[in-house]
């Protein structure tokens, strides 16, 4: 019997308590021996809960249990997870997450720590929600040099563009319906200025490039400045506008950025809809391969998490090697010559111009006084 904890028993903790005892068997049947929750994390009370004998408010009560092997972090925030997780991990205990924030901003160190105490430390669910793609990428695509990223990897801004797209709602309603319907993180600001699709990003470039790519350094541009008028544009010169984190490779460097593209309908990405993300990964090798699925919510997340633990059970012993090292020098190419050709939005109607720089593009925008420039995803 694996003994196992969930700290923070918010949208995506109560969906791994589900799955766990809802899917019991199957998880025992992957993981070779039942897994059973030993202990419920978070500060607040749950009086009426059929199993509150679980819930604790004190992490040590889980740091000193030699019982438990395994510990699910989903309590998104830096702090306190960065410093539980640690203690968790030095003492001994695998730790899976789906806290994005934490996996890009010091994943390198607990990733270190993990490799020195032969444990797990992995984090499925950081990215993309319920869709398997850190895994493959690191895994299923290790033969390939990675040449490309273009992911739409916030389910709440995808869903508030397709709505704008298709319902001509507000930014404002639909953000609220994206809220209500628990896709959103606690703090809007970070899925519509693009923050959360950064960290998801910046982990994806780390395991592709085996180096840390710092989020702190990629240029992010949210959706809040898109209009009606610039969904009516792109309608019109074929396409759609989603938020794209964005990644090249090259000798050894990469580019990255996080912005709104405009998307033509020909491309797989333009048909990823309402709160699906859409991850399309181009390696020397295989070519395109498209990843597809729940971005967000509480049991396709839940489900990656579980998944880890199910992994974490099974390598007890033997760690699974998923991570990235500390780069020595710079890994970030010229961002001041990197080219993207511009859907100019101007008075009365639109162009597509050539590959320009962001210098270039700054002075075509002048000249034609255009509304808007959105980078085109080619
Ligand atoms: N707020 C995130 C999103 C949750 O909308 O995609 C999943 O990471």
């Amino acid at each position: 019997m694996a003994k196992v904890a969930i700290m923070g028993y918010g949208t995506v903790g109560s969906g791994v308590y589900e799955i766990i005892k809802d899917n019991a068997c199957r998880v025992a049947e992957n993981a070779g021996e039942m897994m059973e929750t030993k202990y419920i994390l978070d500060i607040r009370d749950f009086d009426d809960h059929p199993e509150k004998h679980l819930f604790t408010k004190d992490v040590n009560d889980i740091i000193n249990d030699d019982e438990v092997s395994v510990v699910a972090e989903v309590m998104g925030g830096l702090h306190p997870a960065y410093e539980f997780t640690k203690s968790l991990l030095l003492a001994g205990k695998s730790v899976v997450t789906s806290n994005k924030e934490l996996v890009a901003t010091y994943g390198t160190e607990l990733l270190a720590i993990a490799e020195e105490k032969n444990v797990n430390y992995l984090f499925e669910a950081s990215v993309g929600g319920g869709i398997p793609v850190i895994r493959p990428l690191s895994r299923c695509l290790a033969a390939n040099n990675i040449t490309r990223i273009a992911g739409i990897l916030n389910g709440t801004t995808n869903y508030i563009l397709y709505q704008m797209f298709t319902n001509n709602k507000s930014f404002e309603t639909a953000l609220s319906d994206a809220q209500a319907k628990g896709y959103a993180e606690r703090n809007p600001a970070a899925d519509i200025e693009g923050h959360d699709a950064c960290r998801k990003i910046a982990i994806l470039s780390s395991l592709a490039s085996g180096v840390e790519v710092d989020c702190e350094k990629i240029a992010t541009e949210g959706i809040v400045d898109i209009t009606l008028d610039d969904v009516k544009c792109a309608e019109a010169a074929g396409g759609v506008i989603k938020l794209i984190g964005y990644a090249e490779f090259e000798d050894g460097k990469v580019y990255s950025h996080v912005a709104p593209m405009f998307i033509k309908n020909e491309n797989m990405l333009s048909g990823i809809n309402d709160v699906y993300n859409g991850i399309l990964i181009t390696g020397d090798a295989v070519g395109d391969v498209m990843f597809y699925g729940a971005g967000a919510g509480k049991l396709p997340t839940a489900s990656a998490v579980v998944a880890d633990m199910v992994d974490s059970v099974i390598h007890a012993s033997r760690r699974k090697i998923i991570g990235w090292k500390k780069p020595e020098g710079d890994v970030f190419a010229d961002a001041a010559a990197k080219k993207f050709r511009y859907l100019m939005r101007c008075e009365l109607n639109s162009t597509i111009t050539e590959p320009l720089t962001m210098a270039e593009c700054d002075a075509m925008k002048e000249k034609l006084n255009a509304k808007s420039a959105i980078r085109v995803l080619d």
